[in-house]
């Protein structure tokens, strides 16, 4: 299936250390890596390797950090048409810290270029695409692209809700599939999954499916006000690196969806694969070895 990816790329410089440090530390880190990361283009790499035709849409910066990005990208066979480049920022730098103990990622970004706008996407032709993936950022803008989406109807529209942002609720009512993080309900007080998803059911149309992650307490799944479900049956034996797992998740998500899964499958194979992610450094090979996905 095609997939657009609306989002962001970034540089991310990852040191591992054995003990995460206490402020004013100075310690070595035991290994360093630096790759290309970013929430939509790392669910669409994932996708990638599930067989999807995958496009990104978002904007480059013209330093050196870009080219790494578009190395990356090009190896995964992620397309960049709607790639747009801008002269004067900086690539989106995040410094990362892995915990090999607990597998925790500590993130410091740095953002220093402009987002994509809807006057990009305008640009987009639409009917290229089976699914079209959004992070929930830069809203004003994103609402617009939303509703492009929704005029056209026919392909599967997702939305990743990581972070809480102004007026990011307004959006709800406006995709298939909306996907929640743990950081997401508890900035608005909810302690677990099962009770986001039963509040913003209510404001949804009753097809649209909304899942929450928890980290090892699993993930939530609920169609509508429809029955709730939950995972917790797919923990990493080891969890060595979680840097993106929530993306690995949507991918699952997103390629369920498309695959016309059952809903339990849906859940069940996002979390199969998240957890296989945890287990293993980036994401590479993450599909087809075993199961759902
Ligand atoms: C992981 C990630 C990193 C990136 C950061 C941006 O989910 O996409 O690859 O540096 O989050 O917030």
């Amino acid at each position: 299936m095609r997939i657009l990816g609306v989002g962001t790329a970034t540089l991310d410089i990852i040191n591992s250390v054995a003990i995460y440090p206490s402020e004013d530390d100075e310690v070595r880190a035991l290994g360093q890596r630096i790759s290309r990361g970013g929430n939509a283009t790392n669910t669409l790499i994932v996708l990638s390797q599930l067989g999807h035709d995958c496009t990104w849409a978002g904007t480059v910066a013209d330093d050196t950090g870009s080219h790494l990005i578009s190395q990356d990208l090009n190896r995964f066979d992620v397309a960049m048409d709607h790639a747009v480049p801008l002269a004067g920022g900086h690539t989106p730098t995040s410094c990362v810290t892995l915990d090999l103990k607990t597998g925790s990622r500590t993130i410091v970004h740095f953002r220093d270029l402009a987002e994509y706008s809807f006057d990009n996407f305008t640009g987009v032709d639409l009917d290229r695409f089976d699914w079209i993936h959004f992070e929930g950022r830069n809203i004003p803008e994103l609402e617009k692209m939303l509703l492009r989406v929704r005029a056209r109807k026919g392909s599967g529209c997702s939305l990743e809700i990581e972070k809480p942002r102004a007026g990011i609720e307004q959006l709800f009512p406006m995709t298939s599939l909306l996907m929640f993080s743990r950081h997401y309900a508890r900035v608005r007080g909810f302690e677990d999954g099962a009770s986001l998803l039963s509040a913003v059911g209510r404001d949804v149309e009753e097809t649209t499916v909304m899942t929450c992650t928890w980290g090892k307490r699993g993930a939530w799944l609920r169609e509508g006000q429809g029955q709730l479900i939950h995972n917790h049956s797919h923990r990493a034996d080891v969890v060595l690196d979680s840097l993106g797992a929530g993306d690995v998740f949507n991918a699952g998500l997103i390629h369920g969806m498309l695959e016309k899964h059952t809903k339990i499958d849906v859940l069940d194979g996002a979390c199969r694969l998240a957890a296989r992610k945890v287990g293993q450094s980036g994401f590479e090979g993450l599909a087809g070895t075993s199961g759902v996905c």
